[in-house]
């Protein structure tokens, strides 16, 4: 049996598709889109070559892989009967991780998170009905808390379907939290809501770019239009991936939901920035009052072609996540992890940029190896 996990090619996917390689014994079923097996095998080396050499990838995708070449959006994930039959059959539990997260476009949202959702879950109840399933595990987002200003906010009072959300990312994945509870009521489900992710705190490398390009493009400003003592919620992955794969492999999870975040050991943007200015950068000056003519700048600034203006417009998309003051109380997890707390940004922060900034917001991927050209021609490894 083995473990269905979706969004593997993706920042959190590759972590905890490494975790569970590097800690536990269970087969992975993926789904991957791609046009065969592989092109899913190189787009997975794109993903997972963050944690591991190619050796060890080889080792582990010939031994305890199968991918499913598919879609979330697709009827039965766009899979011929036979091969979501082996998918239904052999999967004994899942971790749902695949998302759009782009907070811009409604019918991405809609498409990929509620119909996306909605097929993970039938696949779910399919095998429930089927042989049992062990664990359905959810990756939402703090964001389900909709509009928020000055809060702690506890698990079990996130969600309110009275208040408004900030984009349609935030609504679509506060309704997939609401099907999973809905459509799988006998089934043991986790769901884990992380924070602002950010970096990885034991090395700068990154594969996921957005928040960083926006946060780079606030550690330039000699004038930053926010709060020093506004607190901002960022987790490093390594913690959010350690926190699934050990939370989804327990027998008992002591809780039905968590967040993965900072929590009250969230930072201020004052912390950041002394942080930032101890290791070579330069000190800003705190205007709060600024909003109106910072908004109209980067809106101005959005409009240029190059790293600045993307940063810009990915600031502007973000910034109701960066004003908010809100934290997310972090209790149950760090229970659950013997009392190990997330690594504060600023401890990190400085080589994350340094790194981002230095590959112009790119990860330099290597491609699949070419003295691998043999196992490319056979069609190597495990995977249908
Ligand atoms: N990153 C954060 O700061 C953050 C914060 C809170 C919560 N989260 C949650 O964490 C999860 C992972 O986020 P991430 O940052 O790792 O995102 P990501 O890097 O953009 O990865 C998204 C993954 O979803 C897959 N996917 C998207 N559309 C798909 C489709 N139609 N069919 C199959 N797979 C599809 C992508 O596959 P392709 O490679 O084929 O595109 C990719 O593997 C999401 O559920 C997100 O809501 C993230």
């Amino acid at each position: 049996m083995a473990i269905f996990l979706t969004g593997s090619t993706g920042y959190l996917g590759s972590y905890l598709a490494t975790g569970l390689f590097r800690e536990h014994r269970d087969s992975l079923n993926l789904l991957v889109r791609a046009k065969n097996q592989q092109e899913a095998r190189e787009r997975l080396w794109q993903s997972l070559q963050l944690h591991m050499e190619f050796a060890e990838f080889q080792e582990h995708f010939s031994s305890r892989v199968r991918i499913f070449i598919g879609d979330l959006t697709n009827l039965q994930f766009g899979l011929p009967d036979d091969e979501y039959q082996a998918l239904m059959q052999s999967t004994d539990s899942l971790i749902h991780c695949a998302a759009s997260l782009n907070r811009k476009s409604e019918k991405q949202c809609l498409n990929v998170n509620l119909r996306g959702t909605l097929e993970v879950i039938q696949l779910a109840r399919r095998a429930q009905d089927h042989h049992g399933l062990r664990r359905f595990s959810h990756v939402s987002t703090v964001a389900v808390a909709g509009t928020r200003q000055d809060e702690t906010v506890l698990e079990d009072n996130a969600i309110d379907w009275a208040r408004s959300d900030y984009d349609p990312y935030a609504r679509t994945k506060k309704f997939c939290e609401h099907m999973v509870h809905q459509l799988l009521p006998e089934v043991p489900r986790t769901i884990f809501r992380p924070a602002i992710v950010m970096g990885d705190s034991r090395r700068p490398e990154t594969t996921q770019f957005d928040m960083v390009q926006a946060f780079s493009v606030l550690a330039s400003l000699p004038v930053l239009p926010l709060r020093p003592t506004g607190r901002i919620d960022i987790v490093p992955a390594d913690y959010v991936g350690k926190a699934i794969v050990h939370i989804h492999q327990k027998a008992v999870a002591r809780y039905p939901r968590y967040h993965l975040s900072s929590g009250a050991g969230s930072q201020t943007y004052r912390e950041l920035t002394d942080a930032l200015a101890q290791a070579g950068g330069s000190r800003p000056t705190y205007l709060p009052s600024l909003g109106g003519t910072f908004s109209g700048t980067v809106n101005w600034l959005s409009h240029k072609k190059n790293n600045l203006g993307r940063g810009a417009s990915l600031l502007k998309v973000f910034w109701p996540y960066l004003v908010w003051n809100t934290v997310f109380d972090n209790s149950r997890v760090v229970e659950e992890l013997g009392g190990e707390m997330p690594a504060k940004f600023s401890t990190y922060a400085s080589p994350l940029l340094k790194f981002s900034r230095e590959n112009r917001f790119r990860y330099p991927a290597k491609p699949w190896p070419s003295e691998n050209a043999s196992v490319k021609s056979a069609g190597g490894g495990a995977g249908a």
